[in-house]
Order: C-alpha cells, then sequence, then structure tokens
C-alpha cells in the first residue's frame, strides 16, 4: 500500500498587540477597602498595582484595542483576518463577544466566536486557532486573551480580590511554510475533579414558575478560590508540564529565550525557573503592574516584551498557563514578528 504524507503548514506568531483599562488602583489604594498591606500583598504575590475597568469600558472594547494593535503590527488589513478566537470567561454577553469584536474591527470576512477556558484560556486559544492554519483551512487568525475579573471578584474579600486586574492581549498568526513553524509543541490537561477549588459559580436561587414548577434565575456568585490549593496545584503542575513538552520536542532548557508564564503569583514564577535552572533575567514578568488578568496575562506580557525589545525575531519562549476548571497548558513556541 502506498501512503499518502499530508505536508502540515507551519504557525508564524506575526503580530502582537495589548490594552489596559485607565483606572489604577495600587495596593495603597485596596488598603482603604480591605485590611491589607502593601508589603502583604508584595511579599506573597508580586503584585504592586493593578487596572480595574471603570462601568463604560467593556470587554469587547478592551478586547478590539489588542486585536488592532495586533493587526496593525503584523501589517494586515481587518478584511485578511479568516478566525478571530476571544478566549474570556467574562464576556459582555453570555452569547459571546467576539462577533462584536469582530464588528469593532471590520473584519467582515472572520469567523468570530468565544472560548472558556480561565486563565488556561489564551494557550488553549492559540492552539485551537493554530490547528485551522496547520491544515490549510485558513490563513490568518487572531488569538485574543482579556477579562474582567473585577466585574466578579468580591471586593470585599482580601483572599482574592488583592490578586486581579483587568485586561486583553491579542497575537496574529499566519500560516506559513513547515520549517518556519512557530509553534513547536504543546501539551493541554484539565482536571475538573478537581475545579472546586477556584471557581465563579452561578448562584443558587430558585424561583417558582407555574404550577409547582421552579426555574433558576440567572447570575454568578463572586470568585470563590482555595488559595493554598491552587497554589500547590500550580507549583506541581506547571514545571511538569513543562518537563513533558521539553522532552516531547527534544529541548535544553538551557536553550530557551523566554519563559512566558501566566502571570498569577510571583513566587510560582521563580519556582519554576529554578526548577529548571533559569536565570530570573530570562522570566518575563509584569505581575507588580498589573496583578493577575486572567487569560489576558501572557499576551501582555508578551505584547509588552516585544515592543520593548527583549523579545526578538526568533527567540524561543516556553509558555504555560493555569487556572480554574483546572485547567493548565503549555506551548514552545518561536517569536517571528512581521515580515
Ligand atoms: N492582606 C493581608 N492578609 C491577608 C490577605 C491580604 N490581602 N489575604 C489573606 N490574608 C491573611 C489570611 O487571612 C491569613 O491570616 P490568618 O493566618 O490570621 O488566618 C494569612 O494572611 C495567610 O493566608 P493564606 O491564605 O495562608 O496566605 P498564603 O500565603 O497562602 O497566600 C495567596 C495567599 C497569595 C492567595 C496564595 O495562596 C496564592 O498565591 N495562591 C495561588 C492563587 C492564584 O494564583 N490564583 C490564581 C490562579 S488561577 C487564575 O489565575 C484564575
Amino acid at each position: 500500500m502506498v501512503g499518502t504524507s499530508i505536508k502540515l503548514n507551519g504557525i508564524a506568531l506575526v503580530g502582537s498587540g495589548s490594552a489596559t483599562p485607565s483606572q489604577e488602583i495600587s495596593n495603597e489604594h485596596l488598603g482603604d477597602r480591605v485590611e491589607t498591606s502593601d508589603e502583604w500583598i508584595r511579599t506573597r504575590t508580586g503584585i504592586g498595582t493593578r487596572r480595574i475597568s471603570a462601568p463604560q469600558e467593556n470587554l469587547s472594547n478592551l478586547a478590539h484595542r489588542s486585536a488592532s494593535e495586533a493587526i496593525v503590527m503584523a501589517g494586515w488589513d481587518p478584511a485578511d483576518v479568516e478566525l478571530i478566537l476571544l478566549a474570556t470567561s467574562t464576556p459582555d454577553d453570555l452569547f459571546g463577544s467576539a462577533p462584536q469584536v469582530q464588528a469593532l474591527l471590520g473584519a467582515t470576512n472572520a469567523v468570530a466566536f468565544d472560548l472558556t477556558a480561565a486563565c488556561s484560556g489564551f494557550l488553549f486559544a492559540l492552539v485551537s486557532a493554530a490547528q485551522f492554519l496547520r491544515t490549510g483551512s485558513m490563513k490568518r487568525a487572531l488569538v485574543i486573551g482579556a477579562d474582567q475579573l473585577s466585574r466578579w471578584v468580591d471586593w470585599d474579600d482580601r483572599g482574592t480580590c488583592v490578586l486581579f486586574g483587568d485586561g486583553a492581549g491579542a497575537v496574529a498568526l499566519e500560516s506559513t511554510a513547515p520549517d518556519q513553524d512557530g509553534l513547536l509543541g504543546f501539551k493541554l490537561k484539565s482536571d475538573g475533579r478537581r475545579g472546586d477549588s477556584l471557581t465563579l459559580r452561578q448562584i443558587d436561587e430558585h424561583l417558582p414558575l407555574v404550577d409547582g414548577s421552579s426555574h433558576q434565575r440567572g447570575g454568578f456568585s463572586p470568585i470563590q478560590m482555595n488559595g493554598q490549593e491552587v497554589f500547590k496545584f500550580a507549583a506541581r503542575e506547571v514545571p511538569m508540564i513543562l518537563q513533558n513538552l521539553l522532552s516531547q520536542t527534544a529541548t535544553d532548557a538551557a536553550s530557551l529565550d523566554w519563559l512566558l508564564l501566566h502571570q498569577a503569583n510571583q513566587r510560582i514564577l521563580d519556582a519554576v525557573a529554578d526548577r529548571f535552572a533559569i536565570p530570573h533575567e530570562k522570566v518575563l514578568s509584569n505581575l507588580a503592574n498589573y496583578g493577575n488578568t486572567s487569560a489576558a496575562t501572557i499576551p501582555l506580557m508578551l505584547d509588552e516584551a516585544v515592543r520593548s525589545g527583549l523579545v526578538q525575531p526568533g527567540h524561543l519562549i516556553a509558555s504555560s498557563g493555569f487556572g480554574a476548571g483546572l485547567s493548565w497548558g503549555a506551548a514552545l513556541l518561536r517569536w517571528q514578528g512581521p515580515s
């Protein structure tokens, strides 16, 4: 029997963008609301300040601003975009916010939809979008990670409210020749059995309907988190999945230019770097300025690093996201930048 070999395309990361809301709330500010201190927050998390959306700043606008920057960097016309994947847990509309982003961009030829995987959402969306490009069914995709957890946090719960901020980041992906592939490997995982340690659940409010039947009113309770469980989960699973990824791709940790982890806690970033003997200068971090922006942390950090010249064309980046679900993943990326 003669086998047919299918040549799959490569994926090039050719543009990035980011956006954050205008209000800045520092640790000191938060001390006016809950019993906490700059010292406690900084030493436990590395966070110094965060951006919080004003009521009129919505998710679609943040996502649109970041995507628009990525399109400009890539040198595309909005009409070139064929796919918009918006990773978010906090859409403006539960039916999905990606079509609004598509409309704001004027990306009239794109199909647009949301994908939810909490703080792992960006990596999950990146890998999902890549499949369309690999097979050649699409040529250009935008992947956006955007969240406004400020809308779902209990601002009187000092155990969670100090951790989160709002933001958006985007990357522009293009299909390319197989030998120019920028997605060198990935691993994605979920474990719903451990999901209780971080939730944003529907409220449990039952209302009468007709004739003894009842229904539940829609609406969500604020974020609930067992911080120590989440910390242990990340400290165990992130090094493990990164190790698997490096083995699968036969990559030596010493050859990485950057470690780009979900920005949840500086102690997690440092512990993972130490596990692989990666110098701390190679660990990208902007936690001090934004806190944990959920699905946005990785593309927001990537965009800042690209625009400041830290990340250069050809650089090898190991990235890992983790969060509610529980969910986690890792990807080995090579930044190409615009041609
Ligand atoms: N300010 C001052 N004190 C506080 C605060 C605060 N903001 N929050 C909690 N405390 C107190 C607690 O009440 C407790 O006091 P007690 O000893 O008198 O009971 C004490 O500080 C220690 O609390 P712990 O919860 O044990 O503190 P811990 O060292 O575990 O740090 C933290 C808490 C920072 C949340 C840590 O567990 C953590 O980072 N976990 C991971 C969380 C995370 O990354 N979540 C997001 C990942 S997933 C996603 O991105 C959606």
